[in-house]
């Protein structure tokens, strides 16, 4: 097939590990005889530098034409002065907010190879296998902002609408998974989380009653991802909820450099990056973990380009040199010698090559 990939490196680590999806994506695309392109465009502190902008039109009219947009990480400290009128995260959630990409796929897999990397104990990560499905459009990351001198306010605002459209994501996921959904909110305290669970409850008990709906309270939920986070299969939550989970849910795999995402829209095409930031302690150094990218590349093959086998070969040539033993610094332990991003990355390209 042919299909036109935006590539957006971004800052810090974020052009290390996106030239690490590419080379994935060109060895899929030489194994199995597609026709992948590649548009490169600027966004975040990158695009500010270049053009005062961190979503510069050429970016967006770049994402709107492709068949899928690859993003590395956006931010740094050369761009995090609090009094600055732009910012490289603005350009994230804009380009999130054009695009229409309001659910956010964030899976959470344990290796039992990584399982020492994680700081977990060993004996809560057997069988952890979930997504979170993070509503990305909405909420307190898109409210009324205002700031003076003695006070400042971000406003949170949801619709039915925003709640019922990722609920449907989440519940039609859990559906093809083990047919469990935990939905996350703060309602004994929040208007919107009681909007939130009211509509879940409803679409839910309309639309998908064969679901074992279970509801929790954020601050519960962030008790039980360490607890019990075998149970978990969807959990879906609030934008912020969201960002805030997986964070804390990367732990269990072992490192950040590990989880990749998908958000989606109403059409095939997505947005894909690693949930990691921009890392600007270890940028330029060559050692960034690419895994999250690279199974972020498979989402992208499975979910926008409908390459089911090419998304399945990435994550088992990506999973395998992970058996094997490679290592980047971020999960290395102390017998193991770390090896840099693009010799983790030719490993993976080589097994692909294999199997793909
Ligand atoms: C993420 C990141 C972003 C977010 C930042 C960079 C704006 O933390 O994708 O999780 O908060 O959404
Ligand atoms: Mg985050």
């Amino acid at each position: 097939m042919e299909a036109l990939i935006t590539i957006l490196p971004g800052d810090g680590v974020g052009p290390e590990v996106s030239s690490a999806g590419q080379a994935v994506l060109e060895a899929v695309a030489a194994e199995a005889g597609h026709g992948f392109s590649f548009s490169h465009q600027l966004a975040g502190g990158a695009a500010i530098d270049a053009t005062g902008n961190p979503l510069p039109q050429d970016t967006v009219a770049s994402c709107l034409e492709s068949d899928a947009v690859l993003l590395g990480a956006v931010g740094g400290p050369k761009w995090s002065d609090p009094n600055a009128a732009v910012r490289p995260e603005q350009g994230l959630l804009a380009l999130r907010s054009e695009l229409g990409v309001y659910a956010n796929l964030r899976p959470v897999v344990v290796l039992p190879e990584l399982a020492d990397a994680s700081p977990i104990k060993v004996e809560y990560l057997d069988g952890v296998d979930l997504v979170v499905v993070r509503e990305l459009t909405g909420g307190i990351y898109f409210g009324d902002k205002q700031r003076d001198a003695e006070s400042a306010s971000d406003l949170c605002t949801y619709t039915v609408a925003e709640i019922e459209r990722v609920i449907r994501v989440a519940a039609r996921l859990a559906t093809d998974r083990r047919g469990k959904l935990c939905s996350v909110d703060k309602a004994n305290v929040l208007e919107t989380s009681r909007l939130w669970r009211d509509t879940t409850n409803r679409v839910i008990a309309r639309e998908f009653g064969d679901l074992e709906l279970e509801t929790l309270l954020v601050d519960a939920a962030a008790m039980h991802l360490l607890s019990r986070p075998a149970d978990f299969d969807v959990i879906v939550t609030e934008n912020m909820f969201g960002d805030i989970l997986t964070d804390e849910a990367s732990m269990l795999a072992g490192s950040l450099g590990l989880l990749p995402s998908a958000s989606l829209g109403d059409s095939a095409r997505g947005l894909y990056e690693p949930i990691h930031g921009s890392a600007p302690d270890i940028a330029g150094k060559g050692i960034a973990n690419p895994a999250a990218t690279i199974a972020s590349v498979a989402m992208l093959l499975r979910l926008s380009l409908g390459l089911d086998e090419e998304a399945n070969a990435v994550e088992s040539a990506l999973h395998s040199v992970i058996r094997d033993g490679a290592r980047t610094a971020d999960i290395a332990g102390p017998s193991d010698t770390a090896i840099g991003t693009d010799d983790f990355t030719d490993l993976v390209v080589r097994r692909l090559s294999r199997t793909a």
